[in-house]
């Protein structure tokens, strides 16, 4: 195992109707002024943003409101939220939503204290200070909720650039699981394969001695594959929902990382089609996981097959272990079949002529070192060679 620091300093607060006590948690993070930042609409929709505004009320804590993020959350919402804060003197901002309204929350509170363009962050530059941030989650997905991480699309280029730091870390976290029930199937497919993603992400190593951070994730694999098959039965079963949220966290905080290199090839990968095509970042990865997988299996077959075995419980085929590694990425592409997930470029909307510019820019856009992934360093032909696999 490596040598590592965690912190993971979020308070998470899990349960139903945890949303009415908002209040409670912006003041005990020094909160005086919040905006409340929030997406499409669906949040209005529940009633979730009436109660959280009455949260705030009922303590005496003003607000400003700042709705309209979309999926692959843009730049202009957030200069316009940074602007926002400055203006009404804002010292706590409030995302509630999915990952993509989070991480538009994560930008501003960072824009809003610091002096330059906020892309910098979003160009490799560290976030050290941040307003602080609360989270009420509507979708178990991007993990957003305890990482310190944001991911934002500048629309000159449709760039689409993760930011890091401690400082993106949110103070609290509410979880209800309630509030996931009223997510269409297709977006819950999506959070299932986003989480799952964020497990292999990490799984793919070259790190030895491992085990307890293999078996955690073996373990979430696991986990998520059983509620996947009972959410799609039934989309109301607040403990199923309740699984699932938790486990979206626990994913991506990254106690499931620590003390092991990590790959993140597949989400450079996908981020470049949820750019262009501006597709669910679930579907995506749905998408390029298998293709990934296949094309780096004979790095480490014995990892592959173990993963088939331990997860998919695939038999071990001791005389050639590829014939293992190979039968579990089908159950892999199965599985996310029967979820309604899509498998190919075509389901997509992406187009084969786009592959060269993606492979460019995955690999050298915006600061980009010429590879991505860690588990095999790959070059732009191979980002392009994994693409076509897709078609
Ligand atoms: O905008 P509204 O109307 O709320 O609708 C959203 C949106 O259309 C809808 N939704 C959310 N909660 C709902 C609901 N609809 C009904 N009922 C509810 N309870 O779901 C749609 C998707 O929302 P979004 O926030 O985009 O989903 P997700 O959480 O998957 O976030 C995706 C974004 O996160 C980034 C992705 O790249 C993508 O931009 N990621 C962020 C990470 C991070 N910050 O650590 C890591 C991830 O790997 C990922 O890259
Ligand atoms: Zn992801």
């Amino acid at each position: 195992m490596d040598r590592f620091k965690f912190y993971s300093p979020t308070y998470f607060v899990f349960g139903k109707d945890e949303e009415n006590n908002t209040a409670k948690y912006v003041q005990r993070f020094g909160g005086s002024k919040v905006l409340i930042h929030y997406g499409g609409g669906s949040a209005i929709r529940s009633g979730l943003i009436d109660r959280v505004k009455a949260s705030l009320e009922n303590a005496s804590i003003p607000y400003v409101l700042l709705g309209g993020v979309k999926p692959n959350p843009r730049s202009g919402l957030v200069y316009e939220g940074i602007e926002l804060c400055r203006k009404e003197n804002i010292d706590f901002v409030l995302a509630v939503g999915g990952g993509s309204t989070i991480d538009s929350a994560k930008a501003i509170a960072a824009g809003a204290v610091y002096d330059g363009d906020f892309w910098d962050y979003y160009q490799g530059k560290p976030v050290k200070e941040a307003l602080p941030i609360g989270t009420i989650l509507t979708i178990a997905a991007a993990g957003s909720e305890g990482s310190g991480d944001s991911v934002i699309t500048k629309e000159e280029g449709m760039l689409k650039r993760s930011a890091s730091g401690d400082a993106l870390r949110p103070a609290f976290s509410i979880l209800n699981p309630a509030l996931t029930q009223t997510l269409p199937l297709y977006q819950t497919a999506c959070g299932i394969t986003d989480i799952m993603a964020h497990l292999f992400e990490r799984y793919f190593t070259n790190t030895k001695e491992v085990e307890v951070t293999d078996r955690l994730i073996e373990g979430l694999l696991l986990s998520m594959i059983h509620e996947a098959k009972r959410v799609i039965k039934d989309p109301e079963n607040y403990e199923v929902r309740a699984n699932i949220m938790w486990a979206g966290m626990i994913s991506h905080n990254n106690s499931c990382g620590v003390g092991r290199e990590q790959d993140w090839a597949s989400h450079d990968i996908e981020h470049e089609l949820s750019a262009m095509y501006d597709c669910a970042h679930g579907a995506g990865l749905a998408v390029v996981f298998p293709a990934w997988m296949t094309y780096v299996m004979e790095h480490d077959v014995n990892r592959f097959a173990q993963l088939a075995v331990r997860v998919w419980g695939c038999q071990m085929d001791f005389a050639n272990p590829a014939n293992t590694a190979k039968e579990g990425i089908q159950c892999l592409k199965d599985f996310l079949r029967s979820i309604g997930m899509p498998s190919n470029f075509a389901e997509l909307g992406a187009k084969e002529e786009d592959i060269a510019q993606m492979a460019k820019t995955a690999c050298w856009g915006n600061g980009g070192t010429g590879t991505v992934g860690r588990f095999v360093p790959l070059k732009e032909e191979d980002v392009a060679n994994i693409y076509r696999l897709m078609l």
